[in-house]
């Protein structure tokens, strides 16, 4: 059995937990959730009665730092769940490190650390063996990275174009066809909860381009870096811009382009009959293969989908540790 850990009891890390206290996973038993308040740790394994709607609220609480899990040999596989940050990655970039340095494989859907160190952290992976698996930091649950590493191993990937973003896709598509401004549609998405109070990092393009850069990284190999990405937002969208468009049988969608010519983040005219023109809160992504020429995904890029995507690398982690222990 696995003894997991899941650093991060919010949106994602309380569903998660319950599915795994629950057995969604066998051979993985989830002994231990941190928040920044502290943690609760049980070796046999916690049970969905274990698990508090707030940590805080649980007798078992040790206000300890989460760290203490992964540096204490607590772990065997850690879930990293902590929020993004896009200035130094932190906290989530210390955990990561002193788990792969201790040889601990690691789950995360946490942005920062994989745009910001992804060739540290998988340098580091390979000299301890561990295994760093981040399928849901880009499209939530739709399957991008293992599409590429898994189906699609021995083509070449040429480039990738991507609606990766789903709050700037809401508000782009409530201007299209409800034919609103920008700051009614931004405001009826901070009502329904798709977009944050502080919705810079999505309209300014920058959450778009922390996915194109992990995306181009893992897929390509590109070796970029955030400052790399020549990235322009959807603020100066007006109304008129979108009914010119629309009169062409086009609508603006804020595109992600990794390429030849590099990385960029823009809005972009895109047909109506185009795979990648999806609306609402759905992430579209188009590979361009050497190969196999154009294939385009889509899904629901955030929430609950994704922790299909947490799921199912936490699932090939258990398979290849399967595999390592038989051999
Ligand atoms: N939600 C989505 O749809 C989605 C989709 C893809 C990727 N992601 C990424 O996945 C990660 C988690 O997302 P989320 O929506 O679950 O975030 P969230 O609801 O904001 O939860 C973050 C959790 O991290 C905890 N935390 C903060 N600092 C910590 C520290 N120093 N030590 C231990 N725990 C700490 C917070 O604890 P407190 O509550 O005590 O502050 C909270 O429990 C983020 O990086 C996010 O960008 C989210």
């Amino acid at each position: 059995m696995l003894r997991c850990v899941i650093i991060g009891y919010g949106f994602l890390g309380k569903r998660l937990a319950k599915l795994l206290a629950a057995g969604a996973v066998e051979g993985v038993k989830l002994v231990g959730v941190a928040s920044s308040k502290g943690y609760i740790y049980e070796e046999s394994g916690l049970t969905l009665v274990d698990l508090p709607d707030e940590l805080q609220s649980s007798r078992a609480l040790k206000p300890s730092p989460a760290i203490e899990l992964i540096d204490r040999g607590l772990t065997d596989l850690l879930v990293e769940l902590t929020p993004t940050n896009i200035r130094d990655g932190e906290p989530g970039l210390s955990h990561i490190k002193l788990a792969l340095e201790h040889g601990i494989d690691v789950v995360t859907a946490n942005k920062g650390p994989i745009a910001l160190a992804y060739d540290e952290l998988m340098e580091l992976a390979e000299e301890t063996g561990s295994m760093l698996l981040h399928e849901a930091t880009v499209g939530g649950g739709i399957p991008l990275i293992s599409l590429k590493n898994r189906c699609l191993a021995a083509d070449e990937l040429l480039s990738i174009k991507g609606i990766l973003n789903g709050t700037t896709n809401y508000i782009l598509s409530r201007m299209h066809f409800e034919e609103m401004t920008l700051e009614l549609a931004l405001r009826e998405a901070q009502m329904l909860g798709i977009a944050e109070r502080d919705p810079t990092l999505d309209l300014e393009g920058i959450d778009t381009a922390l996915k194109l850069v992990i995306l181009a990284n893992s897929l390509m190999n590109a070796g970029k870096k955030l400052s790399d990405v020549k990235i322009k937002g959807i603020t100066g969208i007006t109304s008129e811009a979108i009914a010119a468009a629309k009169e062409s049988g086009m609508t603006i969608k804020l595109i992600g382009t990794a390429d030849e010519n590099g990385l960029r983040v823009a809005p972009k005219l895109v047909r109506l009959n185009d795979p990648i023109c999806v609306h609402g809160t759905l992430n579209a992504v188009s590979f361009n293969f050497k190969i196999l020429r154009r294939l385009t995904i889509i899904g629901e890029g955030a929430g609950e989908s994704t922790i299909s995507a947490l799921l199912n690398d936490i699932y090939e982690v258990v398979k290849a540790r399967a595999r390592s222990s038989r051999t």
